[in-house]
Order: C-alpha cells, then structure tokens, then sequence
C-alpha cells in the first residue's frame, strides 16, 4: 500500500502521489524555514500558502533572494494551458505571484498556452481554446496584478515574439529528451514535442530583450517542474540564467481523490470560477470530508481535517487568517465545529469571493488585450528592416 507507485508528469497524474517523495525523484530541494524567514524579512510577512506548506519546494531560491538583496531584481512567469474554465485550486501560483509583486515590486508574465491543451486533447478544437484562453486571462488578471507591471504571451497571438528563442531553445532539446521527461509514446504529435520550447521562452524573454541576464522565478505546480528541468539543463549553454521555481502541491478535489483534477473526476471535483451560487452549494454539501459517521461520534472523537477536502479549502485559499484558520481546525479536530456548519460557512465564503471576483473580472476586460506582447521588440532581431521596406543591404543568399 504504502508503496503503491504514482506518476505525475505535466500531461499525467496518476496513482496516491506522496509530495515528498515526489519532491525527491524529481530532486528538487525543501522549502526550509531559513528560506522562508528571508522571504518574510523582505515581505514582512509570509502568505499563508509559503506559511501553510502548500508552496513546499524550490530550485534556486537562496540564491534568488540573495540576489535580490544585493539590488538584482528577478520578473515573475506562471502561466496556463486553457482547456475550460479555471477552478479554484488553479489561483494557487497567481495568488502568490500577485503577492510576490506587490512585496518584491516585480514584472510578472503570464504565458497562456491556447496551442498546448489543443494538442493534448483529442477532441479540443482550436477555437475552443483560444474562447478558454481568453475567458481564463480575465480570470487570472482579476486576480489583482498590476497592469502597469504585468505581460501576457498568449500563444498564438505571440508567436512573432516567441519565435526567435523558441528556434533557438529547440535546437538545443534533443527528442529523447522529451521522450523521457514527458513519457510521450511513439504516436505523439509533434506539437506536443516541441511545445516545451514555448514554455521555456518566458524565461529568457526578459533578458534577451534587455540585453543582459535578469533572474526570473516560476511559481507552480510541482506537476509543472518537468518542463523547467529541461529549461535549466540548456540555459547556460544559450547564455541565460537558470530560472528559479517555486513549487506547490496539488490540492485535493473535492471528491476526496488526491488531486483536483476534473478530467478524470468530473465537474463536481472542483469550485469553478464560473459556477453559480447554487452549484457551489450544491459542490460543498456533497464534498467529501474527514468526518465521522455520526454526529454523536464526532461530538466524541472529533474529526480528520488533513484528509478533508473542505479544510483544505479553507486552508489554501478562503481562511487567510490564521486566527479563523486555527479556530476552524481546531474546532474540527475536537468535534465542537461539524460538518454541516463547516460546510455552510464555507459555502457562504465562496460565494461571496466568487462574486466579488466577477467585478474584478469584468474590470480587467478594458485592458487585458493590451498586456498581451504580440512582436518582438525593436532591435531584439538584428537584421529586419521596417515593416514593408526593402532589405537595407544584400548580405547575400546565406549571409552566415
Ligand atoms: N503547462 C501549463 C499548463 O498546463 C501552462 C504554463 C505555461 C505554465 N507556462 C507556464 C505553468 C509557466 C506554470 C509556469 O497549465
């Protein structure tokens, strides 16, 4: 049992995943307490997603910091590959670059993937992505970054800008590679094969433009961490930094399964952004939780709030003070606070975020299109002349 064996890759989650085990094959290091502490000297205080343990793991952030201490500033890149509407647990790395922005004052890029899920799934079509692609913006957006500071790469609309290091990064990843990181089959199309390429290029977008190295930090799922092993591993070699990750769990769903997915699962695994009132009722009531079978029982044992889908709600996302936070869990485990009100407080909370969101939301449309980066910038590419003119001078017919 204990060893029962799991797999996750960025395409697949399968089998009872153990985080720290997890962390260990993928051998990334432990968000240790000295990290922490130098991230709250900075911030002046820790979001409750780094204090909770939900963020559990990195690559390179003492060096990042350190960095950062000594005037070198680092860009935020997170990002998300759209195939319907976002869900709760998918704010998890937007939640704490937001955040990280207003503590750090840094440039944040959110890279949105509309070619990714299309090659992925079967029956996606393209348009459906690009509709989810942009639906999801607003919703990432409405998250409260700072428009002033913030850039969007959306795939196919980006791709002049994402072009010229996408060539440059795929040349340096050979297929066995991708192969083995991702367990690609045989059939796999090649889409999906160089699609890393593009995840990668946010990385050393920033220092490309700016001619000279600046550190960028990835907040993510450690589902994600595949994709940026490769980063790192051929960073160097085309003159950028390695970036640095942070990297969260996976959030349980709402059915008790591991993970809140909802491809397998289904929609009611999961709180989503676009859910009426009375689905996310309907969602709650039925969530699966760490209570007992009776009311008597649990008046006397108390309940489970680790394995419980609704405290893990709280947890992640809807209980941010750490006075209420403590009170709830405390409540559960000494069977003073039952399921039914937990549940019910928790609905009320949702629905009122989801709300509040929904204005936010319809804010951002007024200049969500315009964040979004759609050439390279002027000079990154040497040799072009203006738009429609001649070439300036022959360098011949293979000028290197
Ligand atoms: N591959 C991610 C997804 O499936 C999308 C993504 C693109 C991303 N760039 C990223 C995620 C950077 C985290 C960090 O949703």
């Amino acid at each position: 049992m204990a060893d029962e064996e799991f797999v996750v890759t960025p395409y697949e989650v399968r089998g009872p995943v153990d985080h720290d085990r997890l962390r260990e094959k993928f051998g990334a290091e432990r968000l240790t307490p000295e990290i922490l502490e130098g991230i709250r000297s900075v911030a002046g205080e820790l979001h409750p997603l780094l204090r909770r343990g939900i963020y559990y793991s990195h690559r390179d952030l003492a060096a990042l910091l350190a960095d950062h201490a000594r005037g070198r500033r680092f860009f935020l890149y997170s990002g998300r590959g759209p195939s319907g509407p976002l869900h709760t647990a998918h704010l998890v790395p937007f939640d704490l670059c937001r955040w990280v922005q207003e503590k750090f004052d840094v440039p944040m890029y959110i890279q949105i993937t509309d070619d990714e899920k299309f090659w992925f799934r079967p029956h996606l079509t393209r348009s459906e992505t690009a509709r989810w692609g942009w639906e999801n913006l607003l919703d990432l957006l409405a998250v409260g970054f700072d428009p002033k500071r913030t850039h969007v790469f959306f795939d196919t609309r980006s791709i002049a800008a994402l072009y010229p290091l996408a060539v440059d990064v795929a040349k340096k990843v050979p297929y066995s590679t991708v192969r083995a990181v991702f367990g690609f089959p045989p059939s796999q199309n090649v889409g999906l094969v160089f699609y890393t390429a593009l995840q990668t290029v946010p990385c050393f977008y920033p220092s490309w433009v700016a001619k000279r190295a600046v550190p960028c930090l990835i907040p993510c799922g450690i589902d994600q961490d595949p994709h940026f092993r490769v980063t790192r591993d051929i960073a160097e070699g085309l003159g950028y930094p390695k970036p640095a990750l942070l990297l969260s769990q996976m959030l349980p769903g709402l059915l008790g399964g591991r993970v809140m997915s909802t491809t397998g699962d289904g929609r009611d695994n999961a709180l989503f952004l676009n859910d009426p009132p009375k689905e996310i009722d309907r969602k709650i009531r039925k969530a699966f939780t760490g209570g007992r079978a009776s009311v008597e029982e649990q008046r006397r044992l108390g309940a489970t709030p680790e394995i419980c889908s609704v405290w893990a709600a709280w947890r992640s996302k809807f209980a941010p003070d750490e006075a209420e936070f403590t009170r709830i869990t405390e409540g559960c485990r000494q069977g003073t606070l039952l399921c039914g009100e937990c549940k019910g407080m928790l609905i009320e909370r949702v629905q009122g975020f989801l709300e509040e969101h929904r204005a936010r939301r319809e804010k951002v449309r007024d200049y969500a299109a315009s964040l979004i980066i759609d050439r390279p910038p002027e000079g990154a590419e040497a040799p072009f002349p203006p738009t429609g003119g001649a070439p300036a001078s022959s360098a011949g017919p293979d000028g290197d």
